[in-house]
């Protein structure tokens, strides 16, 4: 018990220099702009939940592969993002998706086959584009949640 005493002050000012040092710079989360983030709004956040997050996750790995209804938001956006990298075109395809779903416009047949085609959902335009750019600024998931998007867990199918 007697060397308690000389551990305490140590003991004290580590803590106290590792949380000067270790603390994160207040600018950089405060600002997300400077680093080119684009943070959703509540209400964004709150349509995807309400709207699309019935049926889809955001990410990878949210639910059991055996509870999963559609692919995870995250994987819709890499097909979309790569053959539709212009953000005007990417909100327009996916908004068009979404009021009429056909097997010939899919950009994931695989997830057609795996969980059957998307319904219609009828939407206001002004709620889908919200929506679609939400999906378009989704932030992205950790490196441990994008490799399970490997071997066609996030609903290609193969
Ligand atoms: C009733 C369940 C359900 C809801 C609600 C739902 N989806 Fe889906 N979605 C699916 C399923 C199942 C698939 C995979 C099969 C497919 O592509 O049709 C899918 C696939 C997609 C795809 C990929 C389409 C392709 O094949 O190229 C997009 C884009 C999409 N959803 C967007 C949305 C958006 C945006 C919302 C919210 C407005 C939404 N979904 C809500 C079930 C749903």
């Amino acid at each position: 018990m007697k060397y308690v005493q000389f551990l305490i002050l140590p003991g004290f000012l580590l803590s106290w220099l590792l949380s000067v040092f270790l603390k994160p710079n207040p600018e950089t989360i405060t600002r997300p702009s400077r680093l080119g983030i684009v943070v959703l709004s509540p209400a964004q956040e709150n349509l995807l939940k309400i709207r699309c997050y019935v049926c889809h996750t955001e990410k990878p790995g949210e639910v059991p592969e055996n509870q999963m209804k559609a692919p995870p938001m995250w994987g819709v956006r890499m097909h979309y993002i790569r053959r539709y990298p212009d953000k005007t075109v990417f909100v327009q395809r996916i908004k068009e998706w979404v009021k009429h779903p056909e097997k010939s416009k899919s950009l994931m047949p695989g997830a057609i086959k795996r969980f059957g085609l998307m319904p219609a959902l009828p939407y206001p335009d002004e709620e889908l584009t919200r929506i679609a750019e939400a999906i378009y600024h989704l932030p992205k998931p950790s490196l441990m949640q994008r490799h399970r998007c490997g071997g066609g867990r996030c609903g290609r199918g193969k």
